[in-house]
Protein backbone atom coordinates (compact mmCIF):
# COMPACT_ATOMS: atom_id res chain seq x y z
CA UNK A 1 0.00 0.00 0.00
CA UNK A 2 1.34 3.87 -0.63
CA UNK A 3 1.83 6.01 1.37
CA UNK A 4 -1.64 8.22 1.64
CA UNK A 5 -0.36 12.15 2.06
CA UNK A 6 -3.37 13.17 3.98
CA UNK A 7 -2.26 11.15 6.70
CA UNK A 8 1.34 12.50 6.66
CA UNK A 9 -0.49 16.12 7.13
CA UNK A 10 -2.36 14.80 9.50
CA UNK A 11 0.55 13.45 11.48
CA UNK A 12 2.43 16.86 11.09
CA UNK A 13 -0.52 18.50 12.49
CA UNK A 14 -0.41 16.41 15.49
CA UNK A 15 3.24 16.41 15.68
CA UNK A 16 3.01 20.15 15.87
CA UNK A 17 1.04 20.03 18.82
CA UNK A 18 2.75 18.04 21.02
CA UNK A 19 6.64 19.02 20.13
CA UNK A 20 8.50 18.79 23.53
CA UNK A 21 10.10 22.15 24.48
CA UNK A 22 13.66 22.22 23.81
CA UNK A 23 13.99 20.63 20.73
CA UNK A 24 16.48 23.74 19.44
CA UNK A 25 19.07 20.85 19.54
CA UNK A 26 17.58 17.99 18.46
CA UNK A 27 19.67 15.69 17.18
CA UNK A 28 16.58 13.90 15.11
CA UNK A 29 13.07 12.63 15.94
CA UNK A 30 10.90 9.87 16.74
CA UNK A 31 7.46 9.42 15.87
CA UNK A 32 5.76 7.79 18.83
CA UNK A 33 1.52 6.50 17.63
CA UNK A 34 -0.26 6.10 21.18
CA UNK A 35 -2.82 4.89 22.57
CA UNK A 36 -1.97 6.23 26.02
CA UNK A 37 -3.08 10.13 26.57
CA UNK A 38 -0.27 12.27 25.82
CA UNK A 39 -0.19 13.76 29.14
CA UNK A 40 0.72 10.36 30.77
CA UNK A 41 3.29 10.08 28.56
CA UNK A 42 4.66 13.82 28.20
CA UNK A 43 7.22 13.55 31.70
CA UNK A 44 8.96 10.88 29.89
CA UNK A 45 9.62 12.11 27.00
CA UNK A 46 10.42 15.68 28.29
CA UNK A 47 13.37 13.74 30.03
CA UNK A 48 14.37 11.78 27.14
CA UNK A 49 14.56 14.94 24.75
CA UNK A 50 16.73 16.30 27.58
CA UNK A 51 18.58 13.34 27.65
CA UNK A 52 19.31 12.61 24.46
CA UNK A 53 18.73 15.68 22.01
CA UNK A 54 15.92 13.60 20.15
CA UNK A 55 13.08 14.93 19.51
CA UNK A 56 9.53 13.00 20.52
CA UNK A 57 6.30 13.39 17.99
CA UNK A 58 3.65 11.99 20.18
CA UNK A 59 0.50 10.88 17.35
CA UNK A 60 -2.76 9.87 19.97
CA UNK A 61 -5.18 7.65 18.70
CA UNK A 62 -8.06 6.08 20.80
CA UNK A 63 -8.94 3.38 18.07
CA UNK A 64 -7.55 2.28 14.83
CA UNK A 65 -3.74 2.34 15.47
CA UNK A 66 -2.60 -0.65 13.82
CA UNK A 67 -5.35 -0.16 11.18
CA UNK A 68 -3.72 2.78 10.27
CA UNK A 69 -0.56 2.06 10.26
CA UNK A 70 -0.76 -1.06 8.09
CA UNK A 71 -2.64 1.76 5.31
CA UNK A 72 0.07 3.64 5.44
CA UNK A 73 1.96 0.98 4.31
CA UNK A 74 6.02 1.14 3.91
CA UNK A 75 6.38 4.73 4.29
CA UNK A 76 4.34 5.04 7.43
CA UNK A 77 5.57 7.95 10.17
CA UNK A 78 5.65 5.27 12.61
CA UNK A 79 8.55 4.53 14.50
CA UNK A 80 7.17 2.99 17.91
CA UNK A 81 3.73 1.79 19.29
CA UNK A 82 2.44 3.05 22.91
CA UNK A 83 -0.15 0.87 24.62
CA UNK A 84 -1.75 -1.00 27.09
CA UNK A 85 -3.37 -4.86 27.53
CA UNK A 86 -1.63 -7.62 26.13
CA UNK A 87 -4.75 -7.84 23.85
CA UNK A 88 -3.42 -4.44 21.87
CA UNK A 89 0.20 -5.51 21.69
CA UNK A 90 -0.95 -9.44 20.43
CA UNK A 91 -3.27 -7.32 17.89
CA UNK A 92 -0.31 -5.22 16.46
CA UNK A 93 1.98 -7.89 16.03
CA UNK A 94 -0.65 -10.38 14.62
CA UNK A 95 -1.83 -7.15 12.62
CA UNK A 96 2.47 -7.04 10.85
CA UNK A 97 3.05 -3.84 11.94
CA UNK A 98 5.72 -4.35 14.51
CA UNK A 99 9.13 -5.76 14.11
CA UNK A 100 10.72 -7.83 16.68
CA UNK A 101 13.73 -6.47 18.24
CA UNK A 102 16.81 -8.48 20.15
CA UNK A 103 18.17 -5.71 22.27
CA UNK A 104 20.31 -6.80 25.13
CA UNK A 105 19.76 -4.01 27.23
CA UNK A 106 16.00 -4.23 27.32
CA UNK A 107 16.20 -8.21 27.85
CA UNK A 108 18.24 -7.63 30.69
CA UNK A 109 16.07 -5.00 31.94
CA UNK A 110 12.46 -6.71 31.13
CA UNK A 111 11.58 -10.04 33.09
CA UNK A 112 10.62 -13.21 29.82
CA UNK A 113 7.76 -13.27 31.10
CA UNK A 114 6.55 -9.61 29.87
CA UNK A 115 8.30 -10.16 26.45
CA UNK A 116 6.98 -11.27 23.45
CA UNK A 117 9.23 -14.85 22.81
CA UNK A 118 9.86 -13.33 19.18
CA UNK A 119 11.08 -9.86 20.40
CA UNK A 120 7.94 -8.08 18.60
CA UNK A 121 6.78 -6.01 22.21
CA UNK A 122 7.89 -6.11 25.64
CA UNK A 123 5.89 -4.43 29.09
CA UNK A 124 6.99 -1.44 30.81
CA UNK A 125 4.80 -0.95 33.28
CA UNK A 126 1.72 -4.05 35.15
CA UNK A 127 -1.58 -3.77 36.84
CA UNK A 128 -3.22 -6.11 38.65
CA UNK A 129 -6.34 -7.18 38.49
CA UNK A 130 -7.60 -7.07 41.89
CA UNK A 131 -10.26 -7.22 44.31
CA UNK A 132 -11.54 -4.03 45.72
CA UNK A 133 -13.41 -4.94 49.31
CA UNK A 134 -15.30 -3.34 51.50
CA UNK A 135 -13.36 -1.80 54.26
CA UNK A 136 -16.49 -1.88 56.38
CA UNK A 137 -18.58 -5.11 55.31
CA UNK A 138 -15.57 -7.48 54.51
CA UNK A 139 -12.95 -8.62 57.18
CA UNK A 140 -10.82 -11.37 55.22
CA UNK A 141 -7.41 -9.67 53.85
CA UNK A 142 -7.01 -12.40 51.61
CA UNK A 143 -8.48 -13.98 48.68
CA UNK A 144 -8.05 -16.34 45.73
CA UNK A 145 -10.07 -16.08 42.10
CA UNK A 146 -10.88 -19.42 42.64
CA UNK A 147 -12.93 -18.28 45.62
CA UNK A 148 -15.06 -16.06 43.98
CA UNK A 149 -17.05 -18.84 42.79
CA UNK A 150 -17.89 -20.38 46.49
CA UNK A 151 -21.24 -19.50 47.27
CA UNK A 152 -20.21 -17.81 50.35
CA UNK A 153 -20.07 -14.75 48.50
CA UNK A 154 -23.12 -14.88 46.72
CA UNK A 155 -24.91 -11.79 46.30
CA UNK A 156 -21.97 -9.79 46.98
CA UNK A 157 -19.15 -9.51 44.04
CA UNK A 158 -19.78 -6.90 41.62
CA UNK A 159 -18.07 -6.47 37.94
CA UNK A 160 -17.91 -4.74 34.72
CA UNK A 161 -18.75 -6.46 30.94
CA UNK A 162 -17.35 -9.77 31.09
CA UNK A 163 -15.78 -9.68 27.69
CA UNK A 164 -13.75 -6.18 28.62
CA UNK A 165 -10.32 -7.21 27.81
CA UNK A 166 -9.52 -6.36 31.28
CA UNK A 167 -11.60 -9.61 32.56
CA UNK A 168 -11.09 -11.63 29.54
CA UNK A 169 -7.27 -11.24 30.23
CA UNK A 170 -7.95 -12.48 33.92
CA UNK A 171 -10.20 -15.44 32.35
CA UNK A 172 -7.82 -16.13 30.03
CA UNK A 173 -4.92 -16.78 32.93
CA UNK A 174 -7.69 -19.23 34.69
CA UNK A 175 -8.14 -21.39 31.32
CA UNK A 176 -3.79 -21.25 31.64
CA UNK A 177 -3.65 -22.65 35.23
CA UNK A 178 -7.21 -24.72 35.48
CA UNK A 179 -8.44 -25.74 31.80
CA UNK A 180 -11.61 -24.79 30.24
CA UNK A 181 -13.74 -27.58 32.11
CA UNK A 182 -12.83 -25.73 35.68
CA UNK A 183 -12.75 -22.30 34.15
CA UNK A 184 -16.07 -23.25 32.58
CA UNK A 185 -17.73 -24.29 36.02
CA UNK A 186 -15.80 -20.98 37.87
CA UNK A 187 -17.26 -18.48 35.54
CA UNK A 188 -20.97 -19.92 36.36
CA UNK A 189 -20.24 -19.86 39.58
CA UNK A 190 -19.21 -16.13 40.14
CA UNK A 191 -21.97 -15.36 37.35
CA UNK A 192 -24.41 -16.67 40.58
CA UNK A 193 -22.29 -14.64 42.92
CA UNK A 194 -23.16 -11.74 41.36
CA UNK A 195 -25.34 -8.69 42.67
CA UNK A 196 -26.42 -7.88 39.14
CA UNK A 197 -25.58 -8.09 35.51
CA UNK A 198 -21.97 -6.94 34.90
CA UNK A 199 -21.86 -2.96 33.87
CA UNK A 200 -20.17 0.14 34.35
CA UNK A 201 -16.45 0.59 34.41
CA UNK A 202 -13.53 -0.22 37.14
CA UNK A 203 -14.22 2.79 38.79
CA UNK A 204 -18.33 2.13 39.17
CA UNK A 205 -17.32 -0.73 41.29
CA UNK A 206 -16.17 0.88 43.68
CA UNK A 207 -18.67 3.68 43.47
CA UNK A 208 -20.95 0.60 44.04
CA UNK A 209 -19.42 -0.66 47.19
CA UNK A 210 -19.30 2.82 48.96
CA UNK A 211 -23.32 3.15 47.72
CA UNK A 212 -23.70 0.01 50.17
CA UNK A 213 -24.62 -2.12 46.57
CA UNK A 214 -21.75 -4.89 46.41
CA UNK A 215 -18.81 -5.88 49.04
CA UNK A 216 -16.50 -7.47 46.57
CA UNK A 217 -15.53 -5.88 43.25
CA UNK A 218 -13.05 -7.08 40.31
CA UNK A 219 -10.39 -3.93 39.31
CA UNK A 220 -7.61 -2.64 38.15
CA UNK A 221 -5.01 -1.49 40.39
CA UNK A 222 -4.44 1.99 39.05
CA UNK A 223 -7.94 3.27 39.02
CA UNK A 224 -7.56 3.31 43.12
CA UNK A 225 -4.28 5.98 42.57
CA UNK A 226 -6.88 8.04 40.10
CA UNK A 227 -9.65 8.35 42.24
CA UNK A 228 -7.68 9.03 45.41
CA UNK A 229 -6.49 11.80 43.67
CA UNK A 230 -8.77 12.92 41.63
CA UNK A 231 -9.41 16.66 42.37
CA UNK A 232 -11.47 17.22 39.36
CA UNK A 233 -14.19 14.67 40.80
CA UNK A 234 -13.76 14.74 44.17
CA UNK A 235 -16.76 12.57 44.97
CA UNK A 236 -14.76 9.38 43.63
CA UNK A 237 -11.94 10.25 46.88
CA UNK A 238 -14.72 8.86 48.57
CA UNK A 239 -15.34 5.66 46.17
CA UNK A 240 -11.69 4.99 46.91
CA UNK A 241 -12.26 5.25 50.63
CA UNK A 242 -14.72 2.84 50.92
CA UNK A 243 -12.36 0.09 49.61
CA UNK A 244 -9.18 -1.86 50.08
CA UNK A 245 -7.29 -4.41 47.61
CA UNK A 246 -7.27 -7.87 48.19
CA UNK A 247 -4.63 -9.48 46.06
CA UNK A 248 -5.91 -12.66 45.29
CA UNK A 249 -3.56 -15.53 45.35
CA UNK A 250 -0.70 -13.99 47.16
CA UNK A 251 -0.28 -17.25 48.92
CA UNK A 252 0.08 -19.08 45.85
CA UNK A 253 0.87 -18.73 42.17
CA UNK A 254 0.13 -14.40 42.53
CA UNK A 255 -2.13 -11.80 41.21
CA UNK A 256 -3.16 -11.63 37.93
CA UNK A 257 -1.27 -8.82 35.99
CA UNK A 258 -2.04 -7.50 32.46
CA UNK A 259 1.05 -4.96 30.93
CA UNK A 260 1.40 -1.46 29.19
CA UNK A 261 3.93 -2.10 26.83
CA UNK A 262 5.36 -0.98 23.59
CA UNK A 263 6.69 -2.25 20.02
CA UNK A 264 9.40 -0.88 17.36
CA UNK A 265 7.19 -0.40 14.04
CA UNK A 266 7.67 -2.23 11.01
CA UNK A 267 9.00 0.38 9.05
CA UNK A 268 10.50 2.72 11.61
CA UNK A 269 11.87 5.46 9.36
CA UNK A 270 13.96 6.84 12.22
CA UNK A 271 14.99 2.74 13.62
CA UNK A 272 18.24 4.32 15.76
CA UNK A 273 16.22 7.07 17.92
CA UNK A 274 13.24 4.49 18.33
CA UNK A 275 15.44 2.02 19.75
CA UNK A 276 17.19 4.51 21.76
CA UNK A 277 13.82 5.56 23.07
CA UNK A 278 12.58 1.85 23.75
CA UNK A 279 16.18 1.41 25.91
CA UNK A 280 15.13 4.41 27.69
CA UNK A 281 11.65 3.53 28.55
CA UNK A 282 13.02 0.34 29.87
CA UNK A 283 15.72 2.14 32.12
CA UNK A 284 14.52 1.89 36.17
CA UNK A 285 14.60 6.17 35.84
CA UNK A 286 12.23 5.90 32.93
CA UNK A 287 9.80 3.40 34.57
CA UNK A 288 9.82 5.05 37.98
CA UNK A 289 8.69 8.32 36.24
CA UNK A 290 5.89 6.25 34.49
CA UNK A 291 5.07 4.43 36.86
CA UNK A 292 4.39 7.35 38.97
CA UNK A 293 2.31 8.96 36.96
CA UNK A 294 0.22 6.44 35.68
CA UNK A 295 -0.06 4.72 39.41
CA UNK A 296 0.84 1.48 37.67
CA UNK A 297 4.03 -1.23 38.76
CA UNK A 298 7.61 -0.66 36.99
CA UNK A 299 8.26 -4.23 35.43
CA UNK A 300 11.84 -3.38 35.94
CA UNK A 301 14.42 -4.89 38.65
CA UNK A 302 15.27 -1.63 40.64
CA UNK A 303 11.80 0.52 39.95
CA UNK A 304 9.92 1.33 42.34
CA UNK A 305 6.32 2.55 42.54
CA UNK A 306 4.67 5.55 43.66
CA UNK A 307 4.17 6.06 47.35
CA UNK A 308 0.21 5.54 46.84
CA UNK A 309 0.71 2.65 45.14
CA UNK A 310 3.04 0.92 47.82
CA UNK A 311 0.35 1.96 50.23
CA UNK A 312 -1.80 -0.73 48.40
CA UNK A 313 -0.01 -3.37 50.37
CA UNK A 314 2.90 -5.81 48.46
CA UNK A 315 1.36 -7.10 44.92
CA UNK A 316 3.10 -11.04 44.28
CA UNK A 317 2.57 -10.86 40.28
CA UNK A 318 1.87 -14.53 38.81
CA UNK A 319 4.70 -15.31 36.43
CA UNK A 320 2.69 -17.12 34.09
CA UNK A 321 3.92 -15.51 30.66
CA UNK A 322 1.74 -13.25 28.82
CA UNK A 323 2.04 -14.76 25.84
CA UNK A 324 0.39 -17.77 27.37
CA UNK A 325 -2.39 -16.07 28.56
CA UNK A 326 -3.19 -14.08 25.57
CA UNK A 327 -3.15 -17.69 23.41
CA UNK A 328 -6.38 -18.36 25.68
CA UNK A 329 -7.84 -14.98 25.10
CA UNK A 330 -10.24 -16.72 22.73
CA UNK A 331 -11.34 -19.56 24.36
CA UNK A 332 -11.84 -17.60 27.81
CA UNK A 333 -14.34 -15.05 25.61
CA UNK A 334 -16.16 -17.99 24.17
CA UNK A 335 -16.73 -19.06 27.92
CA UNK A 336 -17.86 -15.81 28.98
CA UNK A 337 -20.83 -16.42 26.24
CA UNK A 338 -21.52 -20.01 26.89
CA UNK A 339 -22.03 -19.32 30.42
CA UNK A 340 -23.84 -16.38 30.07
CA UNK A 341 -22.15 -14.21 32.56
CA UNK A 342 -23.40 -10.90 30.99
CA UNK A 343 -26.81 -11.85 31.88
CA UNK A 344 -25.96 -11.90 35.61
CA UNK A 345 -27.42 -13.88 38.80
CA UNK A 346 -30.32 -16.42 37.58
CA UNK A 347 -30.93 -17.99 40.89
FE1 LIG B 1 -7.92 1.26 32.21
Amino acid sequence: MTCNPLSRIAFGAVSMLALTAGSALADGEVNIYSYRQPELIQPLMDRFTEETGIKTNILFLDKGLVERIAAEGANSPADVILTVDIARLTEAKEGGVTQPLNDEDINKQIPAQYRDSEGNWFGLTTRGRVIYASKDRVSEDAITYEELADPKWKGRICMRDGQHSYNIGLFASMVAHHGAEYTEKWLAGLKQNLVKKPDGNDRSQAKAIFAGECDLGLANTYYLGLMKTNEKDPEEKDWAAAVKVLFPNSADRGTHVNISGMALAKNAPNKDNAVKLMEFLASDEAQTIYAEKVFEYPVGPHAKPSEIVAGFGAIKPDTLPLTEIAANRKIASELVDKVGLNEGPTQ
